[in-house]
């Protein structure tokens, strides 16, 4: 049966992963996997996740299961995190569930909508990140794309975007991602927020919103803003988020699915059906990442640690996205780079063809995904002028 089996090509991202750690180059960058970097090309462990660890290392009494939606504790903390105050927490209309990492908070998501409409389709962002896609056609859903990044601008098909979305079938689901838009790092800004929320309601179709970076825009609160503007406008809405990048947890795999729905009463029903998606993909999620993140949300200390370290990544990420643009200016190119300042998070698109970023990685070991999307926490004081020095020499 096995022999029968095609061979399928290696996942864009993870392959480039794969290919830089082969790379014997001492001068090799890796601006290609999602991952926070600090200046000596490290990701860390952060202090407030070490001391959380120490404190679940004395106090863990039981490997005993935790049940189908993971840690309560955690959940919850979760949904302050992403809503606030907001008045669908306070109506108990949210029901979240922990999931094995955002991917997984997105895999349940599409099963959870496969279950509510079989015929939905979902819409997503030309482009958005490179797993959206196979994922929801995984879980048997019909996908569509909706116009989003403005290549030749650098900037968002604002206008395209809404009137696409105003041809949505009600019942379709929409993804939006909620800040640091992967791959573009472009945002939607608060007004424009709010035109999407109102074409939501108008529309009726059912927003997905995608967090996977909040903290790492602007700043928590302000991150998730877009998100709280459209709960404000619907009164149903799937959020799937990720504790990777934020908590620098990646390799635990913890993120969280909430589903926000009209009344308590359909909260409920909805909570039995996400149940019983999560017991018949993976039954129970791991114990130890939203131990974490339930111990440092629900410590004033940790949380003011954990606040202070995500600012320093932060202020890094954008620091470094002055610092290419500058470096760049100073090897003489030509274009416009000014565009990478005004996007938000990790990623922006260089705006070089095929050939470039080949021979970027041919001639110079530099690393970054074929879309030409860069992962800006890559760069640092060591690397800048060769980083610069290269871009300047395949784009001449
Ligand atoms: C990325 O976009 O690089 C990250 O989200 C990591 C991944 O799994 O693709």
């Amino acid at each position: 049966m096995f022999a029968n089996l095609k061979p399928l090509p290696t996942d864009p991202i993870l392959g480039l992963m794969a290919k830089y750690k082969q790379d014997d180059n001492p001068n090799k960058i890796d601006l290609g996997v999602g991952v926070y970097k600090n200046e000596q090309g490290d990701t860390p462990v952060l202090d407030a996740v070490k001391k959380a660890e120490a404190f679940r290392l004395e106090n863990e009494r039981s490997k005993a299961y935790i049940g189908l939606a993971g840690d309560l504790g955690f959940c919850s903390k979760m949904e302050s995190l992403l809503l606030g105050e907001h008045k669908a927490l306070l109506a108990n209309r949210v029901r979240t569930a922990q999931t094995p990492g955002g991917t997984g908070a997105l895999r349940v998501a599409a099963e959870f909508i496969a279950k509510a409409n079989p015929n939905a389709t979902i819409w997503v962002t030309t482009p958005t990140w490179a797993n959206h896609i196979s994922l929801f056609q995984a879980a048997g859903l019909n996908v569509k794309e909706y116009p989003y990044y403005d290549y030749e601008n650098k900037g968002l098909l604002f206008d395209e975007m809404l009137a696409a979305l105003k041809t949505v079938a009600p019942g379709d689901v929409v993804l939006l991602h909620a800040c640091c838009h992967n791959p573009s790092g472009m945002d939607l800004n608060a007004d424009q927020w709010q035109q999407v929320a109102e074409c939501a309601k108008e529309v009726g179709f059912t927003p997905l919103i995608d967090i996977a970076y909040q903290g790492f825009g602007t700043s928590l609160e302000q991150d998730a803003a877009g998100l709280r503007a459209m709960a404000d406008a619907v009164d149903e809405m799937i959020i799937c988020s990720s504790c990777s990048k934020n908590f620098g947890l990646y390799r635990e795999r913890i993120g969280a699915c909430s589903i926000i729905s009209e009344s308590a009463n359909v909260a409920d029903v909805a909570n039995s059906v996400l149940l019983s998606v999560v017991r018949s993909i993976y039954s129970m999620p791991p114990a130890h990442g939203a131990a974490i993140v339930d111990t440092i949300l629900g410590s004033e200390e940790l949380t003011s640690l954990w606040h202070q370290e995500l600012a320093e990544m932060r202020d890094r990420i954008n620091g470094l996205r002055s610092l290419v643009v500058d470096a760049l200016a100073a090897q003489g190119v030509e274009q416009d780079f000014s565009f990478i300042q005004r996007q938000h998070g990790m990623f922006s698109f260089l705006g070089i063809n095929k050939e470039q970023i080949e021979q970027l990685q041919k001639d110079y070991s530099i690393y970054i995904v074929g879309s030409s999307r860069v992962n800006v926490a890559g760069v640092s004081q060591t690397n800048i002028d060769y980083f610069a020095n290269a871009v300047a020499s395949v784009i001449k």
